[in-house]
């Protein structure tokens, strides 16, 4: 019988410890809202160099690469942009890594951030092709507010509405749809208990993001982030919560439970509590640099790997010498006021490498 020989696919642990479970994946550098936190218009104007169609990962790259991923320890999958639904036949390339399966033989989990804009259109066929869960994006419930925050006037009830089409077409059974919410100090923190109030007891799982200092142009302040012991304490003045217990090694959220046991939300504090030391996540650009920290200012080049004349093992072997030195743990570092000037200086943006 013909034996063929396998590369060495050993769990990888990087400098600091920490395997690599988590794979972002980003489809499109482009996205039809401009959020003042991530894609402020003044830069992201018609002037704007986003990258050529040829410059693109296709599907059948995006998928070999996932292969070689998750032979090395990769659980999930994130769909990121950018916004994901722009990407053209995103279904088919859902269909491609919803027949691959982890390691220890469980199906891959693949989800998909969203700024849900196009969700009512596209739930069902996600759901059809695949799609176990969703993470959409909605920073308020007043339209005046939210149009603000995307600056493109687009409405909360469209949003709403993609994320009901999202819980008709399943996306939240097998695990619950999620709502991120970035919040900005003086801009949208009067929509924290409103957004609480709004998702208590629906089965979705609401999480308040700090606003980061990730990318270079979207003029980060310090006093522009609300912490989390705020978020939490303005909620439990009203609906009283309890912690709860992680529920995964590595999770960017801390879970709290509404006392009267009606839903969970969470709180995602990379500014006031860093989370680097059980960081798992890897981030793959639209046109396959490999990012080790969504703070990195240089990324791998992977798609020169894929389309010279390297094989699997080729590739595994990259990864696995990149993933080893890897040392990356810059919101520990600021939070320590050790932050390096050069990644002060030359961060990727978010919609380039994935939220
Ligand atoms: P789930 O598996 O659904 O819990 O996903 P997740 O916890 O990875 O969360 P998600 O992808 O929705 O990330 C939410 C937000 O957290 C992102 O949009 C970022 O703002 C932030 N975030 C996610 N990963 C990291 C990270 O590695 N570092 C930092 N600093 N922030 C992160
Ligand atoms: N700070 C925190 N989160 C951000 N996102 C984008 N920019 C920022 C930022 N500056 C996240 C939001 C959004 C996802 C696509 O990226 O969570 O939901
Ligand atoms: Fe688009 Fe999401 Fe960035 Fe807003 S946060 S501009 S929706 S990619
Ligand atoms: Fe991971 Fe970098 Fe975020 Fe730290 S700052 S949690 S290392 S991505």
């Amino acid at each position: 019988m013909w034996f063929t020989p396998r590369y060495d696919w050993g769990m990888l642990l990087d400098q600091r410890q920490r395997p690599l479970r988590d794979l972002r994946i980003s489809v499109t550098d482009r996205c039809n809202f401009r959020c003042s936190y991530c894609m402020p218009k003044e830069v992201f104007n018609k002037d704007y160099a986003y990258l050529p169609h040829d410059h693109l990962l296709s599907f059948e790259e995006i998928t070999r690469l996932a292969r070689v991923f998750i032979e090395h320890g990769v659980q999930k999958i994130r769909l990121t942009g950018g916004e994901p639904l722009l990407r053209k036949n995103i279904e088919v390339l859902i269909e491609m890594l919803a027949k691959l399966s982890t390691l220890d033989g469980k199906p891959l989990d693949i989800t998909l951030t969203t700024n849900g804009s196009l969700l009512k259109k596209k739930a069902q066929s996600l759901a059809n092709s695949g799609l176990r869960r969703v993470t959409v994006s909605l920073d308020g419930l007043d339209d005046a507010i939210f149009k603000r925050m995307n600056d493109v006037d687009f409405p909360v009830s469209d949003v709403l509405e993609g994320i009901a089409a999202a819980q008709a077409a399943g996306l939240g059974q097998q695990a619950p749809i999620k709502i991120n919410m970035v919040v900005k100090r003086g801009v949208n923190d009067d929509q924290i208990v409103p957004m609480a109030q709004h998702f208590k007891g629906t089965g979705i799982v609401l999480r308040f993001i700090e606003y980061m200092d990730v990318g270079s142009t979207n003029g980060w302040r310090m006093d522009e982030v609300v912490p989390s012991q705020d978020v939490i304490a303005r909620i439990h003045a009203q609906m009283p919560l309890v912690a709860l217990a992680p529920s995964a090694h590595g999770e960017t959220a801390q879970r709290w439970a509404y006392a009267d046991g009606s839903g969970e939300i969470g709180v995602i504090s990379s500014v006031t509590q860093a989370f680097c030391a059980d960081c798992n996540r890897a981030r793959l650009s639209t046109e396959g640099r490999l990012f080790l920290c969504l703070f990195a200012t240089q990324g791998q080049d992977l798609r020169a790997l894929l389309r010279g004349t390297q094989s699997d093992a080729d590739i595994s072997a990259a990864l696995q010498k990149i993933w080893h030195a890897r040392d990356d743990h810059y919101s520990e570092q600021r939070a320590n006021g050790q932050a390096p000037k050069i990644i002060q200086l030359k961060r990727v943006e978010m919609s380039y490498i994935g939220g």
